[in-house]
């Protein structure tokens, strides 16, 4: 099963997505992880990524594009993946298509996490993410069992640079500008399903997960 997560930013995309990988079986491909890993280690598409991300913008999409096929051509893709934070604009999302018509797959649901601002703003102000294995939680709503330490792999939760309030803001325009008419796209592939940012436990978002996908 090949799925998309779409939505803003802060809306819950990795959340979910975490909670399918755990659930399907199938890779976890976040395009904003990859670039948070580069820019740790300091390589040139680091470099040039972070240049974009600290100010709210996105990293072009030629670089963005050819960084996503090189890893979908990994083994671990071949029996389906989740991408999540890709594609982020119309030129991705059609030169994507291309890519997958040429090599005879597509892609089975695009989901959609629905959220408002206010709620977005609320929840990146408060996520920390694990500094090892980029876990996430919230420091009101998904908190870990020890304050500041991941449940997962005992890392240390930090602050995302961009989750500062003035690059929220950027963050969320760029959404509302280049990342907002994919819901179209998709609508009109027929492909698209929705699924409420708002769903406060993990069971209640695994329900709404399992209704999409079973
Ligand atoms: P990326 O890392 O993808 O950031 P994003 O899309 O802004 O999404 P986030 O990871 O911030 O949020 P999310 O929706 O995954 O929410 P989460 O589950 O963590 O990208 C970073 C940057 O990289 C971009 O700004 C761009 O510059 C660049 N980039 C990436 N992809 C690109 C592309 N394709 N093209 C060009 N540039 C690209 O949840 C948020 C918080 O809410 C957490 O604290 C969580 O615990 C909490 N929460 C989640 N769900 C719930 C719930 N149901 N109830 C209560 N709390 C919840």
């Amino acid at each position: 099963m090949n799925i998309i997560m779409l939505g803003a930013p802060g809306a819950g995309k990795g959340t979910i997505a975490a909670l399918i990988k755990e659930k399907y079986n199938l890779p976890h491909i976040s395009t904003g992880d990859i670039f948070r890993a580069n820019i740790k280690e300091e390589t040139e598409l680091g470099k040039l990524a972070k240049s974009y991300i600290d100010k709210g913008a996105l990293v072009p999409d030629d670089v963005t594009i050819n960084m996503v096929m090189d890893r979908l051509s990994n083994d671990d893709c071949k029996s389906g993946y989740i991408l999540d934070g890709f594609p982020r604009t119309i030129v991705q999302a059609t030169e994507f298509e291309k890519a997958l018509q040429k090599s005879n797959t597509k892609i089975d649901v695009c989901i959609l996490v629905d959220g408002d601002d206010d709620m977005i703003a609320n929840r990146l102000s408060g996520r920390r993410v694990c500094e090892k294995c980029g876990a996430s939680y919230h420091i009101e709503h998904m908190k870990p069992v020890k304050e500041g330490i991941c449940d997962k792999c005992g890392g240390n939760l930090i602050h995302r640079k961009d989750d500062t309030v003035d690059v929220i803001k950027d963050r969320l325009k760029t959404y509302h500008e280049q990342t907002q008419p994919l819901i179209d796209y998709y609508g009109k592939n027929g492909n698209l399903k929705t699924v409420s940012g708002f769903l406060g436990s993990k069971e209640e978002i695994i329900k709404a997960i399992e209704g999409i996908l079973n």
